[in-house]
């Protein structure tokens, strides 16, 4: 289970604190995945960012004709297609049918598996995983699990969300369901690592770091950030009387409107990535 610490800047903050809180509560991963369902409708008219913004990560992993890779958290497959388009053999894999489902339809081999339940033997080159590892509160089962789905030598090139990733979201998120009488540390379904204790895990793991590091990067998001709220954050939402869900949305957003929106209306979410490339021991 992550016991990893938070920053300084973070030491103490009740939002930062239940970020880290919720990563150790292995127990309550079930429930957490069950609460969180992914829409590919609403994922793609609130979400189609994220699969763009991964473009980087195609440079690192340089997928090459011959390959055979895996890509963890494949969501509706976009990234995946772009590896696939490269020449490269490519498996998704994602927890969600129907993100699966939607993946499929784009003729990719895309298949259901938990991410901390990964059955791959020494079959792929490469593994890349975008935006997913976040949401994977166990991620020793998962760096286990992407060891053994590698061949010796292979790399894992991935970018999830990072230490103090959506802290302000998550901020207000806390206040709102503090003020309601509800648990948000209990709803907290996210990870979000330092580098230095994802390092660590790595190593652990029998991968070897190539580099690691935090990137700040504010998103400007398509819509309106309730939208974004009710696609990610339904975990959190799930805290009151479905009755109540909009009414919450709408509060969170209030609170968000000074940090988060600009005077033209546009509005961002406080993304901070967390990105590695690491290569398993040949
Ligand atoms: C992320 O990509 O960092 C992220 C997305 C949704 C919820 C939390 C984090």
């Amino acid at each position: 289970m992550p016991e990893d610490k938070p920053t300084s800047g973070q030491r103490g903050d009740p939002a930062a604190d239940a970020v880290r809180q919720a990563s150790q509560k292995a127990s309550q991963q079930a429930s957490q995945q069950a609460s969180q369902h992914w829409d590919p409708h609403r994922y793609n008219r609130n979400a189609g960012f994220v699969a763009e913004l991964g473009a980087p990560l195609l440079d690192l992993l340089q997928p090459a004709k011959g390959e055979r890779v895996l890509d963890l958290g494949c969501g509706e497959g976009a990234l995946t297609a772009k590896i696939a388009a490269a020449g490269a053999a490519v498996v998704g894999v994602d927890s969600s049918p129907e993100q699966v489902a939607a993946a499929k339809a784009r003729g990719l081999d895309a298949r259901v598996m938990n991410g901390e339940a990964l059955t791959f033997e020494a079959e792929f080159d490469a593994v890349l995983s975008n935006a997913a590892l976040h949401w994977m509160l166990d991620p020793d089962a998962v760096l286990r699990g992407v060891a053994a789905a590698l061949k010796p030598g292979g790399r894992f090139v991935a970018e999830m969300g990072g230490q103090g990733n959506v802290e302000t979201i998550t901020q207000a998120l806390f206040a709102s369901l503090q003020a309601r009488g509800a648990d948000p540390v209990k709803a907290c379904p996210w990870y979000f690592p330092a580098p230095e204790a994802y390092q660590a895990r790595l190593e652990a793991a029998g991968f070897a770091v190539e580099s690691i590091a935090l990137i700040p990067r504010p998103t400007p998001l398509p819509g309106e950030i309730g939208g974004w709220l009710e696609t990610f954050a339904e975990a959190f939402l799930k805290q009151v009387p479905a009755d109540e869900g909009l009414a919450l949305i709408a509060e969170v957003a209030e609170r968000l409107r000074p940090s988060l929106c600009d005077s033209e209306g546009r509005w961002s979410a406080d993304y901070v990535r967390l990105r590695f490339v690491a290569r398993l021991a040949g």
